[in-house]
This record gives structure tokens, sequence and C-alpha cells, in this order.
């Protein structure tokens, strides 16, 4: 995920360039850059860092440029650096563009203009982009807008584009396929940008590219068409009826519910380019160039704290039911300072969403100095557990604001489960079959999460109200499903302040049974999958108790449903899959009970997004 921004009209462009990308920061801010068209030449500045870094840079800009196009930047090909900062100019020095998305086949877009002579200074998608729009330009004779519409028809993947050409010095080219874009209409002026903030306090209509669309931007006005085959649209001018901070968080009252929304993109941005159904298999460099580690690995241990720690632990059932390999599942505030046993045959996984967790970090560096072998999962790129690491994947779940981790974890289950799915079919412990009607279940994971969205979010606000006054609630869940009793207890207690606790379902008759009466609310995750007679029991041990249940059921489970206060369904799907749609209800609850009590939801007292400190 990252931030554009533009304009064209007759006011200095680059204060608004600048002005927009700090609204968009929250978009991404790992890099930052600006490019103007001066009367025929490119005033480019870009730079590492966040927006006040490039602010810093262009203080010497002064520049009287009318067009202009910037970006902030969230990598995903390639760290965070001055060179793989936006924009990009092509070859011969005369298109600039910024990018939103990911290019899928810019490894073979790369060879083919490598052949023809083109050279590459970043590791970006983006710089392959903007040169196979010059290739087209050059070898076809075409307008930009036209070079740009062959190019993207080349293209597989999901942009927001905004090109410029130096010798158009009063047109910007926008296209968008699957990443927002959003057109301002001023007088005499026009705006572009990921969302309307940049542009808020200076027209209040906006017109959104539809997928698939792409637009011609002058001072005479806006044409859009479709990539396809060039027919014309005409598009709609909405009006915006929203304050600034309302749109930085999308609409949503507060960023952990925006993320909460996010979750069906971030996952399948999580297994993009990874999950390849059609040739049948998960394609993760990062497992793949070590595979005699991870195929001949005696053990595995996850190190991590807090939300991420409960994604090892789904992680540890994934990978011994599906690869056969023992995994060890460690806090790394414990596992530091416990002198483990660690040996050059163990593979140390750190999972981690902001890659700066002091605890992690040491138990990391403990654990390479003992000869292990370091893999990282982390969702910010180039963070330092990122860089520590011998090597590992990234989430690219896109910025959590939030302090309540939400679609950082489901996107850590849903790389955890390609990882045990490639080392399953390479240790041949699972059937090419079985496999591949995995991978096609798994690639639908993001669409089933949409659906819990819609069909329960009414549901569960309904269920807060009745609930958002209780002193205490107990989470229990069973297998798979057990680490998401303990994420959903965590996420109650850290935004509503109502003390939780998550068990093994198992376990409550070993103690917490004493806690239940009447006023005790029982979160069950009761999928129908393989400990569901158990599970039943449990429930009923608990209407014995006069407890109230609220259930996570499978679509279309009558008997729970029968025997509980409330009951929130979830599709069917594998026993695997079930902890990323389950948890999903229960971010919601968490979150609507944090409203009724006027909690901060985003940031709850006490906490931070990354721990830095032990
Ligand atoms: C809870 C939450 C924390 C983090 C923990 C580790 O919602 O976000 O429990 O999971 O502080 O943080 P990372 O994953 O950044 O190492």
């Amino acid at each position: 995920m990252c931030g554009i921004t533009g304009y064209i009209g007759n006011k200095k462009a680059y204060p608004i360039i600048l002005n927009g990308l700090k609204r968009l920061e929250y978009r991404g801010y790992d890099s930052a850059g600006i490019v103007l068209n001066e009367n025929g030449t490119f005033k480019l500045r870009k730079t590492k860092g966040s927006v006040s870094d490039l602010i810093a840079k262009c203080k010497d800009l002064n520049s009287e440029a009318t067009v202009g196009i910037g970006h902030t930047r969230w990598a995903t090909h390639g760290v965070p650096s001055d060179i793989n900062a936006h924009p990009h100019i092509s070859n011969n020095g005369k298109i600039a563009i910024i990018h939103n998305g990911i290019i899928e086949n810019y490894a073979t877009l790369k060879i083919m203009l490598t052949s023809k002579g083109y050279t590459f200074k970043s590791e970006t998608d983006t710089e392959i982009l903007v040169n196979l729009i010059q290739y087209m330009q050059e070898t076809q004779n075409l307008d930009l807008a036209t070079a740009v519409r062959y190019a993207l028809n080349e293209v597989i993947g999901a942009y927001s584009i905004a090109v410029i050409e130096v010798d158009q010095p009063q047109e910007i080219v926008v296209a968008r396929l699957s990443s927002p874009l959003a057109i301002g209409i001023g007088e005499n002026e026009y705006f572009i940008a990921s969302d309307a903030s940049p542009f808020i306090e200076f027209t209040n209509e906006v017109v959104y590219l539809e997928d698939g669309e792409m637009a011609t931007i002058t001072l005479k006005g806006v044409d859009v068409y479709k990539i396809k085959d060039n027919s014309k649209v005409n598009p709609q001018i909405h009006e915006l009826k929203t304050s600034l901070e309302k749109i930085e968080k999308g609409g949503y009252e507060h960023f952990m519910l925006k993320e909460i929304h996010e979750q069906p993109r971030s996952i399948m941005d999580t297994m993009r380019g990874r999950l390849l159904v059609e040739e049948d298999i998960i394609q993760m460099a990062g497992i793949w160039d070590y595979q005699e580690k991870f195929l001949n690995a005696e053990r595995i241990i996850i190190i991590s704290c807090g939300t991420s720690w409960h994604a090892g632990l789904v992680g540890e059932y994934l990978i011994e039911d599906l690869a056969r390999i023992p995994v060890e599942v460690e806090y790394a505030s414990e596992f530091r300072y416990r002198n483990p046993i660690i040996t050059d045959k163990d593979i140390v996984i750190a999972i981690s969403q902001s890659g700066e967790t002091a605890d992690s970090i040491a138990a990391l560096k403990l654990a390479k100095e003992k000869g292990a072998f370091i893999y990282g999962i982390c969702n910010v790129i180039d963070s330092s557990i990122a860089r520590l690491t011998d090597a590992g994947s990234y989430t690219h779940a896109g910025p959590e604001i939030g302090v309540a981790s939400t679609k950082a974890f489901t996107a850590q289950l849903a790389l955890l489960a390609m990882i045990a799915l490639k080392l399953a079919k390479h240790k041949g412990t699972i059937s090419k079959e079985r496999f591949n009607s995995l991978i096609i279940e798994l690639e639908t994971i993001p669409e089933r999460v949409a659906e819990v969205i819609k069909n329960t979010e009414s549901q569960i606000k309904k269920i807060a109200e009745l609930y958002a006054g209780a002193g205490n609630f107990l989470y229990l869940g069973r297998g798979y499903n057990y680490p998401i009793a303990l994420e959903g207890a965590l996420k109650l207690k850290e935004i509503s302040y109502i003390h939780a606790e998550g068990y093994p379902a198992a376990e409550m008759k070993h103690g917490p049974i004493a806690l239940i009466d009447e006023n005790m609310p029982v979160v069950v995750i009761a999928p129908k999958k393989g400990y569901y007679d158990k599970i039943v029991s449990n429930i009923q041990e608990i209407n014995s108790r006069k407890g109230k249940v609220i259930a996570i059921v499978t679509q279309g489970d009558t008997v729970v449903k029968d025997m509980v206060t409330e009951s929130i369904e979830i599709p069917d799907v594998s026993e695997y899959f079930t902890p990323i749609l389950s948890v999903i209800p229960l971010q919601l609850l968490a979150y609507y009970i944090a409203v009724l009590r006027d909690v901060n939801v985003d940031q709850p007292r006490n906490l931070a997004k990354s721990v830095t400190v032990e």
C-alpha cells in the first residue's frame, strides 16, 4: 500500500503535493518523492524515510511548476531506499511515474526490456512499468496516454498510477486496477490522489476511477476511458461530504475498523504472486532458496509476542499437521532468558508485524548466536527483524495504524498456511491432489472473510450492546481455534479494558469453570470440524452453570445454535483455515464493545504499536 497524489492547475504544485503526501502518510512511510514538470524539465526529489524527510530535501525547491506528482511508499519490491523511492523516470528521462500496487509479471517484462537494451537502477516493479511505457511510445510512435494504455494491457497485477511526460507539461495520465484513485475537480485545476484527503480544502467534487479505467487530465478537463479498449466512460461526479479525518480513515470511525474491513484485501495481497493455483505451486523464494535447511530441519521454534505469538500457535498446528515437522512456540521474552537448547538443525521463525519488538529481536539474536537458521515473518519492510534474519517473507498487509493488531494477524495466518502447505508438498507429507484442493480453497479465503464481515457485523453490533457492561469474559476454543480464543480475549482486554481470559475449552474444568455463572459471557469457537463433539459437550457444561454462550459456528449448524444464547455463523472451510475466519467476529466484537465503552480504540491506554523496550 502506498499513497499517490498530483496536481495540475495554475497554483504552485509542490506545496499542494507535499501537503497531500503528509495526509497520505498513513498508507506508507518508508520513502517519499515528488517530481515537477517545470517548463519541460523534470525537478525530482526523493528520499528514504518519511514525508518530513522529503520536505527537508525540498527546502531549495522553490519551483513555480504547476504540474507534478508525489508518492509515499510502503515497500513491496525492493527495500526502502532513495533509489527505490518513487517517482521513477524512464531510461530516456522523459516519462515519470508514481505507482501504488504490485506488477506481478514484472520479471517477464524486465527480461523483455533488458533484451531491448533497457537498464534499471532500482529493484522496483514500477521502474519496469515506466520503461514499458517508453518502449510502447518509441516503438509505435504513440502519445503518452496511448502508450500508458498499451503498457497496462501487458501488465498483470494491481495498480493506481499517475504518469507525466516532460514534453507534455499540461497533462497527467492516471489509471487504476484494484488500487484506489480519486480525481478532485476544482476550478481550472485538478487533483489526483489515493483518497480525497489531499484536496479536501480545494474542492468537494470528486470522480473515483473504477477498476480498468484510466483518465487524461489537462487544464481543459478530465477524459475517462477503459484501459482495455479505449471506450469512453462518462464519469460520475460525487460530492464530498466528509471531514479530513474521516477520509484518512476511509470513512470509518477508527483505523481499527478500517483495518478489519481491509482484511479480504490484505490477505489477498499477502498471497499475491505466491499462491499460483494454475501452476499448482506456492512460490516463496525465502523458503525455497533454503529448501535443504527447511526439509532437513529437526525442529522449528517460533518466537514472538502477543498477537504474533497467537499466530505462531496456529502455525504450530499447521506445520505439524501438514508438514510433520516438530514445532515449539515460545514467548520471545521467556526464550531469551531461559538458556534454551538450540542446534544448527533448528530453524527459528520470528513473527513480528512491526519487526521492532525488543524481546523478539533479543530472542532471535540469541538463537542466531547458538547456530540456528533464522527466518522472519514481518509486515514492516526493512524493519530490524527483517534485516537480522537469514531469510524471510513479508506479510503484505499494508500499514497497520490501530494499536490492536487485526489485518497483520490474519496476514500472518495466511502466510503460515502457505509455508505449511509448501513444506508439506516438498516433504511429501501431503498428496498432490490434497495440496491442489487446499491451495484452491486458500485462494478463496479472502472472499470468505469478506462474507463474514458482511454477514455478521450488524449482528455483532447488537451482541456488543448486550454485553458491553460485562465485567469479565471467557473465550474457549480447541485445536486450531484455541489460539483464536486467546486472541479474542486479548483483543477485548486491550481495547475495552474488560478482563478476559482465553483457554483451551477442555481446560475449563480444571479451574475456570468456577467462574461461570449467569453473569459470565463465554465466547466459544465451535466450528463443525475435528473437535466439534467435544466442544458441544463443553457448551453443555457452561449451560448447566447458566453461563451465557456466544458461539462462533459453521453456517447451517443448528445443533449449537439451539443450545446457545447467540450464534455467529462463519462459512464452512477446511479446519486449517478456520482461524482466519473465526477471528473476524471476535475482532468486531471487541471493537464494538470498546466503542460503546467510549475507549480510545486506536490508541488504548498504556499500549504502543511497536514495543521497542523489554
Ligand atoms: C495486540 C498486539 C500486540 C503485538 C505484540 C507483538 O493487538 O498487537 O500483542 O502483537 O506487541 O508485536 P509485533 O508483532 O510487532 O512483534
